[in-house]
């Protein structure tokens, strides 16, 4: 595909195990669940793969253990024709995620990192130097120093920085000076602006104006809140569907947003996009495998393809 963008996410990996119960248990009880899913998880190599899905050369930076999990995860990045070259091999578990997912779409997730806490900064910065992407994309399951490595190799070689602060966890002040968009949802905006879980167009402007980084965020059913380069918020509703797994909407949101930013996309379209994939992606099970195949940027988008693309690299 010609023009498209190179993207690398320097973030992580997981095994998902879940569990669709009926209800969550409660303290000390038993139940059996409706349906079962092993999937490939992780917020960064599933926002590896949603970029990869709608066209971008995607290269993926982690460490996975030696077990059969790192195997199979090795395995489903050449399956989407995903770069691994910098992918390392470390002794012990890869990462996995265990999570439950109710009949309404809501999930409940406990990650154990594994092998994604063993990722070294020096070697994150020599992988996005010598990947020279248009834009590197990072996350909060892999040690905030690996990150902000990873994003000052990225500003000095003229990238673009996109960080998901997710999970929930308050930001090494080095990280967020290296941070070009910081893409929360309501839960991890609030920590991190010690704001109320409202998400109030007042908050995002204070956040954006106190860190100088550029924000959106993530609102589920609701879609997102862009800060505007005038200072202010735009808020993209999402189309009204019917979730039955929401594990992995926030990722789907970020991997199409950021390719649509690298692929020179205006900033609101690149929110439509990344809206437009992940409420296609809550009606379908699983976290990887219920990301859209199909999505034309340009039949997306139509003032975007009125307009042309340009990209970044
Ligand atoms: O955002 C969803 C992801 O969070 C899952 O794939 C799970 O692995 C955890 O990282």
């Amino acid at each position: 595909m010609a023009d498209q963008p190179r993207i690398a996410v320097v973030g992580s990996t997981m095994i998902d195990l879940i569990a669709y119960p009926p209800r969550v248990p409660a303290e000390g009880e038993t139940i059996q669940g409706r349906d079962f899913q092993l999937g490939f998880g992780g917020k960064g190599a599933n926002q590896a793969v949603m970029a990869r899905l709608l066209g971008a050369e995607v290269a993926m930076v982690n460490a996975l253990g030696d077990d059969v999990f790192g195997d199979m995860t090795v395995a489903n990045f050449e399956t989407f024709g995903i770069d691994g070259s910098h992918l390392v091999r470390v002794p012990g578990s890869s990462g996995v995620a265990s999570i439950w997912v109710e009949p309404d779409g809501t999930n409940r997730i406990i990650c154990v990192a594994g092998a994604n806490d063993a990722m070294v900064p020096a070697d994150a910065a020599r992988a996005v130097t010598a990947l020279a992407p248009a834009l590197v994309i990072g996350q909060f399951e892999i040690p905030q120093p690996v990150t902000t490595a990873a994003f000052s190799a990225a500003r000095s070689a003229g990238a673009v920085t996109v960080l998901n602060p997710a999970p929930a966890a308050d930001m090494d002040p080095d990280l967020l000076a290296v941070c070009d968009w910081v893409i929360p949802n309501e839960v991890e905006f609030a920590r991190l602006a010690d704001a109320s879980s409202d998400a109030t167009d007042d908050d995002i402007a204070a956040f954006a104006r106190r860190t100088g980084t550029r924000v959106v965020v993530t609102l589920g059913a609701r879609g997102a809140a862009l800060l505007g380069e005038d200072g202010t918020v735009r808020r993209i509703p999402a189309p009204a569907v019917a979730a039955s797994d929401t594990t992995g909407a926030g990722d789907a949101f970020v991997g199409a947003f950021a390719y649509g930013l690298a692929r020179g996309l205006d900033e609101v379209d690149a929110v439509r996009l990344g809206v437009r994939c992940a409420s296609d992606s809550v009606q379908r099970p699983g976290t990887q495998r219920s990301f859209p195949r199909d999505v034309e940027v340009g039949e997306l988008l139509p003032h975007a393809a009125s307009r042309g693309t340009r990209t970044l690299s």
